[in-house]
Order: structure tokens, then sequence, then C-alpha cells
């Protein structure tokens, strides 16, 4: 038989095989009930209510949001996995795969009940329950079964459009013994609180009322505010700002421009307060909350780490940079489903080297300055400090005048050959 003879074959995946894979494709609770609020943020919502209710085996999550809201033909789209649909240029959805990967990824019943009109109350309401796919191998939404607590919350929808996410059978969250135990509770209790400190990081500039909306958002974790962590401090006037840089990216077919925002946050003792420097350091405290701080649509993706341009250093501990891109860039920066992690680009990585090790520098003189004031001494700035030059910074420089003499190609060759006959020097310049 000929290849051109061959009729398509119906490979249409195994529903129970691949919603058994999808549930770890690597988000965790935090990243998943992010992804939940994104879909809010979405649907332009100004309050989204978060309730983790801890009730043994009927512990749930719900997510509540005063969004658009979706039509029944809507949500039945929005529960298939690849929704079909198209975005507009700074919209936080991508992959249409949101809502189902990060629910089933903690649970195993997720049930959206949605209003769409602003004159009727009418509530549409779907579940995707693993058992009924494990049983029928199909994919399919149901009516939300009885035994589900949706309806203690459909009030929510009462007065106008609106989304309601429950998850039950929180078997990712919950032990597999004694789920109605106090450790479960403590546990719960925990993430609740977890939950709130880092939506109001993810989501702060929506918080804060920066990113471009009409209105600014609220979110509540089990009836208490987020409050917005902005990583650079903006209230603290000893904090440094270095001039904002914007780059243009292109890449292949792709084109778009990145801003690269510089920050040197007060030392202890320039502080507001010890309690707001205690606050400012982060859910990975100030060593580790150094580094980039990457927006995707005003969205954080990525909260501290140098992405490989430098070391995490004790003296740089003050050095925060913010890195924005647009979701123009989505396929250069890799982001991934979860929208917890970008791979920052070598093209970007090389723009970047040189304006953040001027940053790193100067923090360390910051932080050297302070070391020398609780030590009791005056001394303006160390003699090293002033004539040492990093290798690497040297290296940075460097490439970014070969990159505009237009000369990349050519200091390529240089750079190997250094490579070559003195890997010392080359690894010292960071090459
Ligand atoms: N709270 C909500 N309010 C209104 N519409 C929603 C809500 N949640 C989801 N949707 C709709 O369902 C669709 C599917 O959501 P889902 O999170 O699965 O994918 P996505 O947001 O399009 O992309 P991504 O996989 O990147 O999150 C959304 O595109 C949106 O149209
Ligand atoms: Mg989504």
């Amino acid at each position: 038989m000929s290849r051109g003879s061959l009729a398509p074959v119906d490979i249409t995946p195994s529903a129970r095989r691949l919603t058994g894979s999808l549930r770890d494709i690597g988000y965790d609770f935090l990243s998943a009930l992010a992804d939940i609020v994104d879909n809010s943020v979405g649907a332009g919502a100004t309050q989204v209510n978060v309730d983790i209710v801890f009730d043994g085996e009927n512990s749930h999550v719900v997510i509540c949001d005063d969004g658009d809201g979706m039509t029944e033909r809507d949500l039945n789209e929005a529960l298939r996995f690849g929704t079909r649909r198209e975005y507009d240029l700074g919209e936080l959805g991508r992959y249409g795969l949101g809502l189902k990967t990060a629910s089933i990824s903690q649970c195993r019943r997720l049930t959206v009940a949605s209003r769409r009109s602003l004159t009727y109350r009418r509530v549409v309401s779907r579940s995707l329950d693993l058992d009924h796919v494990e049983n029928t191998d199909r994919w399919e939404v149901i009516a939300p079964p009885r035994q589900s607590v949706v309806t203690d919350y459909v009030t929510w929808l009462d007065d106008g459009p609106g989304t309601i996410v429950l998850w039950e059978g929180l078997d990712r969250v919950l032990p597999d013994r004694r789920p109605e135990g106090g450790w479960a509770r403590r546990r719960l209790d925990q993430l609740a609180e977890r939950s709130r400190d880092y939506l109001g990081m993810v989501f702060h500039r929506f918080l804060e009322g920066d990113a471009a909306r009409r209105f600014p958002l609220t979110i509540t974790v089990n009836g208490e505010k987020a409050e917005p962590w902005n990583p650079f401090a903006p209230m603290e006037s000893g904090r440094i700002e270095l001039p904002e840089q914007s780059f243009e990216v292109s890449v292949g077919d792709l084109y778009g421009r990145v801003r690269l925002g510089r920050f040197i946050l007060p030392s202890r003792d320039q502080f507001s307060s010890a309690a707001e420097f205690e606050r400012m350091s982060g859910p990975l405290k100030w060593n580790r909350q150094q580094g980039l701080y990457v927006y995707r649509a005003d969205r954080l993706i990525q909260h501290g780490g140098w992405s490989g341009i430098r070391a995490v250093d004790e003296h740089t501990k003050l050095a925060r940079a913010s890195l924005d891109f647009q979701t123009d860039l989505d396929r250069l920066f890799q982001i991934n489903v979860a929208k917890m992690r970008v791979a920052i680009p070598l093209e970007v990585k090389t723009l970047l080297e040189r304006p953040i090790n001027e940053l790193c520098h100067r923090a360390d003189s910051v932080y050297r300055r302070e070391g020398r004031e609780v030590a009791g001494t005056t001394e303006k700035e160390a003699p090293e400090a002033r004539t040492s030059v990093d290798g690497r910074e040297l290296g940075a420089a460097v490439i970014s005048a070969a990159l505009e003499a237009g000369e990349i190609d050519s200091f390529g060759r240089v750079m190997e050959r250094l490579r070559a006959t003195s890997p010392e020097f080359a690894d010292r310049l960071g090459w």
C-alpha cells in the first residue's frame, strides 16, 4: 500500500490517562490558585474572594469573582482542555488550559458556576469530575453532583455577573490518612495565610491600581484583604532608583520591547521601621529575594534570583530589578503553563548584564557603608570598592560594545579563541 492511500486514523487521547498525567505538570497550591485568579483578572473583576475551608474530607477551596461571567456556551468551552479562543495583547491567558490543569493539580472535582447577564439571575454550572472521567474515559463535564457544596455559594451571583470556581476532593492538599485531623486543619490555615501573601505579591500592581485598568482589584482570603507587596518598596524615602532602561528585542519574527527598572533598597538602619524592613524581606528573605522580578503584562512571574546573570550574594542583597515584557514576547520568554517560570533569552541576558552589574556594584557599596557605620568608622568608601572592577562586569561591557558596534559575530570568534587559549581569563570575564 502506498503512503498516500492510508486513511487518517483517529487517535483521540484517552481522557482517563491524560487527565491523570496532566495533574502533575508542575503547579503547587499557590501557583494553581494564582492561575485561577488570573482568569478573574482577565474577566475584569474588581473583587476576588478566596475561601479555603476546612471541613475534614469535605474541605474545599472556592474563588468568587465579580468579573464578566460566562454564558452556558462560554462555560462549556472554558472547561475544554485547550479552550478555543483568541487573545488580545496583554491578556493573561495563553494556553486555554489553566482553569482545568491548575484545578485538577489540587483537587478531584472542579465546579464552575457563572452568571453573565446583568439583568437576569441566570446561573449556569458544570463540574469536571475526575471520578466521572475515570469511569467513562470520556472528555465530559456534568451537572454538579448533589453532594457538591456549590449551592452554598451561589448567592454570590445574586446581584450581578460573576464566576465561582470550586475545588472539592482536595486529595493533593489533604493527607490521605486522617483528613479530618488537626494536622489537616493546620495545613489549610497555613495555606490561607501563605495564599494571601502570595496573591498580594503576584498581583501587587493590580491591587495598587498601577496596572492599566479602570478599577483597582481587591482580593481577600478567608475574609482578610491581601495587601500589595511591592518588591521595590516605593514608600521608602531612602530607596535609590537608577534610570529606567528600555530595550528593543528582535529575534526571528518576534519583535517587542522590554523595560528594566533598577532599585537599591535602604539598608536596615535606613528603613522607616524594623517591622517594614522585615516585611520587605519577602517570602524567601533578603538574600534570596535580591535579583530580577519579571512581569508579564504586569503580573509577576519570577520573584528574585539573577537568572544566571550573576550569583546571589550577601553584599548585593539590597539590589532588586524589574523586568517587564508584554504578551507579544511570550514565545521568546518561554512562559510555562503554570506561569511560574520564564526563561530569559540569551539576547536579553546580554543586554541586561551591564546595567545589572552596575546596579549590583552600587548596592554593594550601600551595603558596605552600612557595615562600616555599624562598626563605627566614617570612611566614605573602601579603596578596593573604588578600584576593583569585577571581571564579569568588564566582560559584559565588552560584549555590549561589540553589540553596539555591530561586530557581535566577529566578537564571538574572539571569545572562542580566548576560551581555547586562556580559559581561566575567559572564565573571569564570564564568557
Ligand atoms: N473567572 C472567569 N470569568 C470569566 N471567564 C473565565 C473565567 N475563568 C475562565 N474563563 C474563561 O475560560 C477560558 C479558559 O480558561 P483557562 O484558564 O483554562 O485558559 P486561558 O485563561 O484562556 O489560558 P491559560 O491556560 O494560559 O490560563 C478563559 O479563556 C476565559 O474565557
Ligand atoms: Mg487562565
